[in-house]
């Protein structure tokens, strides 16, 4: 169900976003064509769609750790919760899934950090966009990085390495490993706090061409709070709102400038 503020954060977002014929960057109009308007059919969907429908049927009951939102303030909860309840919850939709896909394809990266793996249906869009980048993800329910552990090998998508273990722990000891990160995708976490310090822990490994996405930017008042203040980070350049996701870019090419995509 939808808070008031969500509602009330797509309005401004309808209000405010257009189409690909009012972007006057050629960038940003590309990508819109290649990656957003990008209806290709890729075997990789069919396989991903097959694995959610049959983890959307687990009714199997695993005990998770739950990290909510604010897991560096609050103590951690464990409950039971379905897999199917997991995957209907959290994993990303088709449609964003195809999204990170499209954007791995575009932007080629060899290196990919995704903080907040789940059971892995977002890890799979981008592992399997690009067979040969590695894919870090780093998951603090060891529950839930299991069932991942087994959809990986039941899709076969071999370049994934997965971490268990809180962000702000893992990040920290996985930064040397990477040296350099060419694509991001943050999310877990979604506080203000955090979020802002995971882009800024991530920034140092980053580069000219290197693209953040987060999920979630308009989900509370934090999470619009940090969207904002990463979007007027001085090393930002581009950002684009798909209202659900926001795509971050450094490229010192490019002018400032914020868009606002109608997704
Ligand atoms: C929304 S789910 C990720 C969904 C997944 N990216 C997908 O689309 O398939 C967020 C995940 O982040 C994990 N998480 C949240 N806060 C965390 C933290 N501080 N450290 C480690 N994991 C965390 C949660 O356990 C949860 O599985």
């Amino acid at each position: 169900m939808p808070t008031i503020s969500t509602i009330l954060a797509y309005l401004r977002y309808l209000n405010k976003s257009g189409t690909r014929h009012s972007v006057h960057s050629p960038f940003v109009y590309t990508l819109v064509d290649e990656v957003l308007k990008n209806n290709k059919p890729d075997e990789a969907f069919q396989r991903i769609r097959h694995l959610r429908n049959t983890l959307l049927n687990k009714t199997q009951q695993i005990e998770i750790t739950d990290f909510g939102s604010g897991a560096m303030e609050k103590k951690y909860v464990f409950r039971f919760e379905s897999v199917a309840k997991i995957v209907k919850k959290g994993s990303v939709s088709e449609k964003y899934g195809k999204v990170l896909f499209h954007l791995v394809q575009h932007f080629k990266p060899q290196t990919i950090i995704e903080l907040g793996s789940s059971v892995g249906i977002s890890t799979l869009y981008m592992a399997l966009a690009k067979p040969d980048a590695k894919v870090y993800t780093i998951e603090g329910c060891t529950t839930k990085s299991e069932q991942a552990s087994s959809n990986f090998r039941k899709l076969a998508a071999n370049n994934i390495v997965q971490h268990i273990g809180r962000f702000d722990v893992v990040l920290p000891d996985l930064l040397p490993q990477v040296e350099k990160l060419d694509f991001a995708f943050v999310d877990g976490n979604h506080i203000y706090k955090a979020t802002v310090s995971y882009f800024e822990t991530l920034l140092k490994i980053a580069h000219n061409d290197t693209v953040f996405v987060f999920d979630d930017i308009h989900w509370s008042g934090g999470m619009e709070k940090a969207w904002n203040e990463i979007c007027d980070n001085e090393q930002v350049t581009v950002s684009i709102d798909l209202f659900r996701m926001g795509i971050i870019f450094l490229n010192k090419q490019l002018s400032k400038q914020k868009f606002v995509i109608r997704f």
